[in-house]
């Protein structure tokens, strides 16, 4: 069968079931292609992680969370001179506290309950974790203001990273993550738009107050532009397998 002919072969049929993956590169992206029956899976997966705060451990009153992070931000002049120094928008304790579980017991609620979701996503990704635990390295708040970002990063030296989500007004950004291959695309075609979402270069997740994300510590990931009037507010953290 010459090129031609074939053409006008596939043309004439409906589409069929077809186990022949073989048939030449000018089918490929061509309307009317055969369906074939192939067994597709997906392999080396990235897991996200999202559940209410409260799902699991004591509930952690939002407003009390809120106020506590105010408060800390306001007595914390070493980390309000960091951001100053650093250019951060907003606050971070990232660089001043390194206990605040210890000194606040609203935040020692809240890393017992982190404690347990870890655990649930540690399951869930089937780690052998060979009797050593996964505990809590940092904790830290994150008040960004209005038009304030976070650049793309990832948390080196941790297995499990996340944020938990305080303030949330109308108009704060999502969270962006960004396919861990994404360096390796090189001359691949970009992805349709509205291609479901475990195949997107780039996934946008908007928490809810209340809710905490978890992803494995590797995964790229920033804050775009916060384009509310209002403060978006959250606490981060990392947790380690421990030595
Ligand atoms: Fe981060």
């Amino acid at each position: 069968m010459n090129h031609q002919s074939w053409q006008q072969d596939i043309s004439d049929r409906a589409p069929r079931p077809c186990g022949n993956f073989t048939t030449g590169m000018d089918r490929i992206g061509a309307t009317g292609y055969e369906t074939a029956m192939a067994d597709i899976k997906s392999l080396f997966v990235t897991r996200l992680y999202r559940a209410p705060l409260s799902d699991l451990g004591d509930a952690v009153d939002p407003d009390e969370l809120e106020a506590s992070c105010y408060s800390i931000a306001e007595d914390d002049e070493a980390g309000q001179a960091w951001c100053e120094r650093e250019g951060y928008p907003g606050y971070t304790s990232y660089a001043s506290l390194t206990d605040l579980p210890w000194r606040f017991p609203v935040f020692q609620q809240l890393k017992d309950a982190l404690d347990k979701h870890v655990m649930a996503f540690a399951e869930d990704l089937e780690f052998d974790l060979d009797g050593r635990a996964l505990v809590l390295e940092d904790l830290w708040i994150n008040i960004l203001p209005e038009g304030g970002t976070h650049g793309s990063h990832i948390h080196p030296h941790s297995v499990i990273s996340g944020t938990t989500y305080v303030a949330m007004p109308d108009g704060a950004s999502a969270l962006k993550l960004e396919d861990p291959r994404s360096g390796r695309l090189m001359a691949a075609p970009p992805r349709k738009t509205g291609a479901r979402e475990d195949l997107r270069t780039f996934v946008y997740v908007a928490p809810n107050v209340g809710d905490v994300l978890l992803w494995e510590s590797w995964l790229r990931h920033e804050v775009p532009m916060n384009m509310s009037e209002y403060d978006r507010i959250s606490v981060s953290f990392n947790y380690r397998w421990e030595g």
